[in-house]
C-alpha cells in the first residue's frame, strides 16, 4: 500500500526508546539479520501454568478478585482450555451470549467472544466497549485479567454488590453503570500462540503461521497485520520478531477482530491489553499527533517519506505529524488519565503513565491505530476511540520477562480490574455514540 524510504527508516531507527513495552531489548536491536530471540538462562517461569480445569467444562463460571477478599489469590495462570471453559461458565450461570468469529487460525482454533450488559438482548448496536486480550502469545495474565474482569461485574451485579481493586473501591450502583455501556470482549484473540508459548515457555510473540518461516522465525506479529499503514513499518524489513504477514488482514485472528468492529458497528471504545510498559497508550502509533493540518494523515501518500521522524516539527520543512482533531485527542486523553488513575490504585504500584503510542516507538499496522483509523478512511464508520493498555512491570527473574511472579500476576489482575472500570465509567460519561436503532 504504502512505499518505504530510507528517510523514514533512519528517522525510526534513531529512536531507541528504553522501556519495553511489547518488544525484547534483543528483538530490538535491529542489525539486519534474522534473529532468533536468545535463551536465557533462567529455569524460572514465573507464575505456573494451571493444570486441569478448574471451571469444569463450563459448569463452574470464573469469578475474579474485586469481589473477593483483598487477600485472595490465585497461583496458577489459566492454561488455554480453561480460558474457554471460564467462558462457557460465564455463558451457563449468567446466561451472557457468547460468539465465534468466522475465522479459524492456521492450527483449526475459534476465536471466541461474548457480549455483556447493555441493553442486552439481539441488538447488536448496544455493545459500545471492546476489550481485547492476548493477541501477543507471551504476555501472560492477558486473557486471564479479561475474563476475570468480566466475571467480576457479572458476580458483582447479581449480588447487588460492589468491587474493590487495591484501593480503589466501587459501589454496585457503578458495577451497573459500568454494564450499561454494553461490552464486548475476547480473553484470548491468539489461541495458537498462547497455547504454543504455554507448552514451551519459549517466550513466543506471534501466531503460528509459517509462512514467513520456520522454527523461530515462524510466526506473524498479529499486531502489525492490521490495515493501517500496514506496508509502512521499517521493523518488519528487519527483524523478524515483528514480522506484519504477507498482506494487511492475511491472518485469521486479526480478520476476525475486524468482523468484530464491522458486527457490533457501534462500538465506540477499544482496548488492547498488553503487557508490560506499565502504560496507557492512545493513538497514534505512527508519528507524533497535531491538530493543525488535516492534510497532513496517514492516508495521504505524499508523506510516506517523513512518516515515523518523531524529531521534526510538524509543518516546518518537511516535518510530520499525524492529524487527531482536538475534540477527539481530548476524549482519548481523558479516559487514558482515567485508565491510569485505576491501573496505579487498583494493583498497588504508582507506575502507569498515559502517552501517545508513538512517544513508546513508531509503529504500523498495529489494532488500536486501525480501529481509530477506521472513521478517517470511511465516514461512514462509527469513530472508535482506541487504546493500549500494558500492564505489568516485568519480571526480570524470569526465562522470559513476560512470565510474571504470582505477586505481580495477582496485583495485575486488580490493576487492570480497576483501569477496564475507570474506562468503563469514563465510557459512559465522555459519550457512548448515537442511539441504536433496534
Ligand atoms: C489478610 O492477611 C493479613 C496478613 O496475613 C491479616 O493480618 C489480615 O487479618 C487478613 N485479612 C482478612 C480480611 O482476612
Ligand atoms: C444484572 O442484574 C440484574 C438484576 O438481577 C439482571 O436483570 C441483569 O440481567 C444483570 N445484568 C447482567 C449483564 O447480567
Ligand atoms: C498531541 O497533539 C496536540 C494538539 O496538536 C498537542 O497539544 C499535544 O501536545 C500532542 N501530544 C500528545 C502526546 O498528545
Ligand atoms: C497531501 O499532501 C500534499 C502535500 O502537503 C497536499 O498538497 C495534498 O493536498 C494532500 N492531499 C490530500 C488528499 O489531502
Ligand atoms: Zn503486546
Amino acid at each position: 500500500m504504502k512505499s518505504f524510504s530510507v528517510a523514514s527508516l533512519v528517522g525510526l531507527l534513531a529512536l531507541s526508546a528504553t522501556s519495553s513495552a511489547c518488544l525484547l531489548p534483543e528483538e530490538r536491536e535491529n542489525d539486519g539479520h534474522i534473529r532468533a530471540i536468545r535463551g536465557r538462562q533462567s529455569r524460572n517461569n514465573g507464575t505456573p501454568i494451571g493444570t486441569g480445569d478448574r471451571f469444569s467444562g463450563g459448569g463452574v463460571a470464573p469469578q475474579g478478585l474485586g469481589s473477593q477478599g483483598s487477600n485472595t489469590s490465585f497461583s496458577t495462570i489459566l492454561n488455554v482450555n480453561e480460558i474457554a471453559s471460564g467462558l462457557k461458565g460465564l455463558a451457563s450461570i449468567y446466561g451472557i451470549e457468547t460468539f465465534t468469529t468466522p475465522y479459524k487460525t492456521y492450527q483449526g482454533a475459534s476465536i471466541q467472544g461474548a457480549v455483556v450488559g447493555g441493553s442486552g438482548g439481539q441488538c447488536k448496536e448496544a455493545y459500545r466497549v471492546f476489550l481485547n486480550g492476548n493477541i501477543h502469545a507471551r504476555e501472560r495474565g492477558s486473557a486471564d485479567n479479561v475474563l476475570f474482569f468480566i466475571s467480576d461485574l457479572l458476580y458483582a451485579n447479581k449480588t447487588n454488590a460492589g468491587l474493590t481493586y487495591g484501593s480503589k473501591t466501587y459501589t454496585a450502583a457503578q458495577v451497573q453503570t459500568a454494564l450499561s455501556a454494553g461490552i464486548v470482549f475476547i480473553p484470548l484473540s491468539n489461541p495458537d500462540g498462547v497455547a504454543y508459548d504455554q507448552s514451551s515457555n519459549s517466550c513466543w510473540r506471534k501466531n503460528r503461521n509459517p509462512a514467513s518461516g520456520t522454527g523461530s522465525t515462524s510466526g506473524i506479529d498479529l499486531n502489525r497485520n492490521f490495515d493501517f499503514l500496514w506496508d509502512f513499518n521499517p521493523e518488519v524489513r528487519l527483524e523478524r520478531a515483528t514480522y506484519h504477514g504477507t498482506s494487511a488482514f492475511s491472518e485469521p485472528e486479526t480478520r476476525g477482530l475486524k468482523w468484530v468492529l464491522d458486527t457490533y458497528a457501534k462500538i465506540r471504545w477499544y482496548v488492547d491489553l498488553h503487557s508490560y510498559a506499565g502504560d496507557v497508550l492512545y493513538s497514534w502509533g505512527s508519528d507524533e499527533n497535531q491538530s493543525r493540518y488535516p492534510s497532513m494523515t496517514f492516508q495521504n501518500s505524499s508523506f510516506d517519506s517523513v512518516r515515523g521522524i518523531l524529531s521534526d516539527t510538524p509543518g516546518t520543512r518537511g516535518g510530520y505529524g499525524e492529524y487527531i482533531p482536538a475534540a477527539e485527542l481530548t476524549a482519548q486523553t481523558t479516559a487514558a488519565t482515567r485508565m491510569v488513575s485505576g491501573l496505579n490504585a487498583g494493583g498497588g504500584s504508582r507506575y502507569y503513565t498515559a502517552m501517545q503510542s508513538s512517544d513508546l516507538y513508531p509503529t504500523s499496522g498495529a489494532s488500536d491505530d486501525y480501529a481509530y483509523s477506521r472513521h478517517f478512511a470511511d465516514p461512514s464508520l462509527n469513530l472508535v476511540h482506541s487504546y493500549t493498555i500494558e500492564f505489568s512491570q516485568g519480571n526480570n527473574a524470569a526465562s522470559c520477562p513476560f512470565y510474571p511472579t504470582v505477586a505481580q500476576y495477582n496485583a495485575n489482575i486488580r490493576a487492570v480490574g480497576a483501569g477496564f472500570m475507570e474506562l468503563l465509567l469514563a465510557a459512559v460519561e465522555l459519550g457512548l455514540g448515537d442511539e441504536t436503532t433496534c
